[in-house]
């Protein structure tokens, strides 16, 4: 019999140190702590031992009991003080949807008009936001007196030793490239481009622009006209109509601006085209060769095509969002919509 207490004890207490929840502490008290469970059966048992051997078996019972009921007790204040601290999950309860983050549409916008260039052979090229007046303006053959250095359209930066600026347009990227890379040359350079703008419904002080550039032997005004028009019903559908209307930039000769008809208002007039059913979306021409000289390039030889894009335009388009002041506000009402 003393084996047997032996034996229950060691299963006893192995028993309890699997036991991990309230649940299995339960279980294992009414296998072994009840009155009619194994520790009180070999108490029951003891009757029919010998005489002499009873006192002997009578102490090691009382020592299985107590050393199992110790464990137990511990175990006990143990789990319940973690019940406490562990919060009721209902796993039936149906999931909360988190907000999902998505691209800003302008950046979206310029994604896609980025990659439809690229379908068509281009390259990307970045420059710097903070440009000199050299690059700005000088090299794209605006004369020293020329309003866009005025005050009034262009953020000066304070410097002693030269002419800094906010770029007023992406162009300055072109420069860049020509006296980096010889032709030919055939890349776009999206950018944020600044402006000291009355901010209003249509215009803003900062905004984006895409810049294209292609420089080879005999590139045409054609050639200007049919990539404009391919990437432009790539980008806004073949429905959409175009118009070139002669224009002047400083740095393009002769230089041309790119309508489409509203979709807004389907040509019909509204706010956002002027009710004039027409949208500018792009400035371009025949790279001037005073230009292709500031970049290093023979005029006698290269010939080239420019053209820039602005982005903000196009994401109203695409959003039907009329405001251009509502993109930059992040109100999360209006953006969740887009
Ligand atoms: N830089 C011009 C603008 O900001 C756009 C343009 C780019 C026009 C290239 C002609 C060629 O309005």
């Amino acid at each position: 019999m003393l084996d047997e207490i032996q034996i229950l004890k060691e299963k006893a207490l192995k028993a309890l140190e699997s036991v991990d929840s309230i649940d299995l502490l339960e279980q294992f008290r009414l296998e072994f702590l009840v009155k009619k469970g194994k520790i009180q059966s070999l108490f029951d048992k003891m009757k029919d031992a010998a005489k002499e051997e009873k006192p002997l078996i009578g102490k090691e019972l009382n020592i299985l009991r107590r050393s199992v009921e110790e464990r137990f007790n511990e175990l006990r204040e143990r789990l319940s003080h973690q019940a406490e601290t562990v919060p009721t999950l209902d796993l039936t309860l149906p999931g909360r949807r988190d907000f999902r983050g998505t691209y800003h549409p302008v950046l979206q916008v310029m994604e896609r008009m980025v990659n439809i260039f690229k379908e068509l052979g281009f390259t990307v090229a970045e420059g710097p936001d903070i440009e000199d007046g050299y690059h700005n303006f000088d090299a794209l053959n605006f004369p020293p007196d020329h309003p866009a250095r005025d005050m009034q359209d262009t953020f000066f930066i304070e410097s002693d030793e030269q002419e800094l600026v906010l770029r007023t347009h992406t162009s300055p990227v072109q420069i860049r490239v020509m006296q980096n890379q010889k032709p030919p040359i055939r890349c776009i350079m999206p950018g944020r481009v600044y402006r000291n703008e009355a901010i209003n419904a249509r215009s803003l002080a900062e905004f984006h622009q895409i810049e294209g550039l292609y420089i080879d032997k005999k590139v045409s005004f054609a050639e200007l006209k049919g990539t404009l028009i391919k990437f432009s019903q790539k980008m806004y559908g073949e429905n959409s109509k175009f118009r070139f209307r002669p224009s002047f930039f400083p740095f393009t000769e002769p230089s041309a601006e790119l309508d489409i008809s509203c979709f807004l208002c389907g040509g019909e007039g509204c706010r956002i085209c002027k009710n004039t059913g027409w949208l500018e979306i792009a400035g371009c021409g025949m790279v001037h060769p005073n230009v292709l000289k500031a970049g290093g390039i023979d005029p006698e030889i290269y010939t080239g095509y420019a053209f820039g894009f602005g982005i903000e335009r196009v994401a109203m388009l695409r959003t039907g969002i009329d405001d251009i002041r509502l993109f930059y506000e992040n109100d999360v009402r209006v953006l969740r919509q887009l």
